[in-house]
C-alpha cells in the first residue's frame, strides 16, 4: 500500500457475541494490539456497541456499527439511525455488507443513502463491494464491482468521494477459508481505485483506503498488505479471538 494512505484494519463481528463476550473481546484486545501500528476498529453487533463503548474508550481502538439506517428518526422499527450511532462513540459504519446485499435486499441505492447519511453524521462509511461466484465464473467480476462503486457514489462531490472506505469482499470467499489471491485482490482495488479516479479525480482516488475482506487471517495479512492498492482487511471469523484479530492488526510486528 501507499505510504500515504494509514493501513486500516477492520473487524465486523457479525451475530455474534453476548454483551459479557463481547466486554471480554473488547478488553483483550485493548491489550493485544500494539500502539502505533495500523487505524484499528471492531464493529459488534449493536446490542453490544455500548458495552464495548465502555470498554475501549480511551484506547486507541475505534468501535462502528455494521449497518444503519438513512434517516435521522421515526416509524422504522428495527433500524438504528446515525445519530444513534455516533451517540454511542462510533466512528465508522460497515455498509453495503454482502450478507446485507444478499440477505436482507439492500440495493444499491440503499448503500448510497446510507454510505451518504453516514458521512453527514461524522461517521466513516466502510462500503463493501464484490462479485458473487457465478459472476466471478461469468467473468463478470470487474462490471458487477465497478457498477457497484458507481452506484454507492451516485451524485455525490470529491470532497465526500475522499471521506470514504471501500472494503472488496468477493462473496466467494467470505466465511468459505478461501482467501482471493493477493495478486487479484489488488488488481480489483486497483479497479475501485480507477473507478474512483473518474467519478471525482486522481488525487482523491489515491486517497481512498481500500480494504480486502474475505478470509483474511493472521497468515496471509502481510503478503496481502505488501500490495500496492490494498490499504487494510475487513475481518469477519478471525476477528471474533483476540489473539488472531490482534496478531491481524499488528502484521507490520509478525512481518518483521
Ligand atoms: P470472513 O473473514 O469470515 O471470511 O468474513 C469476511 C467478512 O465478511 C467481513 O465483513
Amino acid at each position: 500500500m501507499s505510504t500515504a494512505r494509514r493501513p486500516l484494519i477492520a473487524g465486523n463481528w457479525k451475530m455474534h457475541k453476548t454483551v459479557a463476550e463481547a466486554r471480554q473481546l473488547a478488553n483483550a484486545l485493548r491489550a493485544k494490539v500494539a500502539a502505533g501500528g495500523p487505524e484499528v476498529v471492531v464493529c459488534p453487533p449493536a446490542t453490544a456497541l455500548f458495552a464495548v463503548a465502555e470498554e475501549l474508550k480511551g484506547s486507541a481502538i475505534a468501535w462502528g456499527g455494521q449497518n444503519m439506517d438513512w434517516h435521522a428518526k421515526g416509524a422504522f422499527t428495527g433500524e438504528i439511525a446515525p445519530g444513534m450511532l455516533t451517540d454511542l462513540g462510533c466512528t465508522f459504519v460497515i455498509v453495503g455488507h454482502s450478507e446485507r446485499r444478499t440477505l436482507f435486499g439492500e440495493t444499491d441505492e440503499a448503500v448510497c443513502q446510507k454510505a451518504e447519511a453516514a458521512l453527514a453524521n461524522g461517521l466513516t462509511p466502510i462500503i463493501c463491494v464484490g462479485e458473487t461466484l457465478e459472476q466471478r465464473e461469468a467473468a463478470l467480476t470487474d462490471n458487477v464491482v465497478i457498477v457497484q462503486v458507481q452506484r454507492a457514489l451516485h451524485g455525490w462531490t470529491a470532497e465526500q468521494v475522499a471521506k470514504v472506505v471501500f472494503a472488496y469482499e468477493p462473496v466467494w470467499a467470505i466465511g468459505t477459508g478461501k482467501t482471493c489471491e493477493s495478486q487479484e485482490a489488488d488488481r480489483v482495488c486497483g479497479l475501485i481505485r480507477d473507478t474512483l479516479a473518474r467519478l471525482a479525480d486522481q488525487a482523491t482516488a489515491d486517497g481512498v483506503r481500500i480494504l480486502y475482506g474475505g478470509s483474511v487471517k493472521p497468515e496471509t495479512i502481510a503478503e496481502q498488505m505488501a500490495k500496492p492498492h490494498v490499504d487494510g482487511a475487513l475481518v469477519g471469523g478471525a476477528c471474533l479471538e483476540a489473539d488472531s484479530f490482534a496478531a491481524i492488526a499488528n502484521y507490520q510486528a509478525v512481518a518483521r
